[in-house]
């Protein structure tokens, strides 16, 4: 039995969220520049694309720059640039083979003109695409959305839209970014380490954490059954009793419930 088939389509994450890191490890390796683990890694994320879209799952999101990452030196940014323009280039028939319609979260108006332009361009060639949506984390951190989403909710305040007594959990999050999507039931990281690296901060409050030590540019379609069927064993508390869920349904509490 393949590792695909023992996936119960049933128990599915709607979102699942990816740390690809091991880019310029996997190089070192080789002997090579760091460069040159960036460009094999778009065959991860082809495959993690691909393989997300198989299983029918709703959202991918792929922290592909940090804010943080801007502090790396300027011909690895260049680098990374240049190569963000030429794979969304070359993966927009991938994207239209495969029915999937690509997003962006993070500091885009912070990216250089070409690639600002280029990530609009994809994304208005797919938006009509039904399947899968990817969202690509650019110039993107944690804190970087709740700021914005504070200075959002400042600018209402101030016209008199919100006052303290509706901001709740829910209300919060219609004023960030990534609103537009439930919550990640899984996220995996790549590369052996054990941190989230400012990522989705306020959204993986209850996620399942998966680490595994494979480096992006080998990550493949069977790693990423791998993290789904792991995920399918752990039990979802969200605070209560293993006993409490038992005559529960299998409604999760989320941003959409
Ligand atoms: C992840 O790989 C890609 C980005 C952060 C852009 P790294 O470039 O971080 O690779 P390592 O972690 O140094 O091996
Ligand atoms: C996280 O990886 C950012 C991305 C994968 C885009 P980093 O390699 O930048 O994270 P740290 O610096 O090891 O925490
Ligand atoms: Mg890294």
């Amino acid at each position: 039995m393949e590792i695909k088939d023992k996936i119960d389509r049933n128990k599915l994450p709607q979102h699942v969220a990816v740390i690809m890191d091991g880019n310029g490890r996997w190089a070192k390796k080789k002997g090579n520049q760091r460069i040159f683990g960036h460009q094999n890694g778009v065959k991860a994320v082809r495959e993690t694309v691909e393989a997300a879209a198989e299983l029918g799952i709703k959202f991918l999101t792929l922290y592909a720059f940090s804010t943080e990452n801007w502090k790396r030196p300027q011909n690895e940014v260049n680098a990374l640039m240049h190569l963000l323009i030429s794979t969304l280039n070359s993966e927009v028939k991938t994207l239209q083979e495969n029915n999937v319609r690509l997003l962006a979260i993070g500091d885009l108006e912070s990216l250089p003109a070409n690639v600002h332009h280029q990530l609009r361009n994809t994304i208005d060639l797919t938006s009509t695409n039904s399947g899968l949506s990817l969202v690509l984390a650019l110039s993107y951190s944690g804190r970087w959305e709740l700021v914005h989403a504070v200075k959002n909710i400042i600018q209402d305040a101030n016209e008199g839209k919100i006052t303290p007594d509706k901001l709740n959990e829910n209300t919060l999050y219609q004023y960030m970014q990534s609103s537009f999507m439930p919550y990640p039931e899984l996220l995996i990281r790549t590369s052996g380490e054990y941190r989230i690296s400012n990522f989705l901060l306020w959204q993986i409050a209850y996620t399942e954490l998966y680490f595994t030590p494979i480096l992006w540019p080998d990550f493949r379609k069977e790693n990423f059954f791998e993290a789904i069927l792991d995920f399918q064993k752990r039990e979802r508390r969200f605070g209560k009793t293993s006993d409490q869920l038992v005559n529960e349904t299998s409604t999760v509490p989320n941003n959409n419930s």
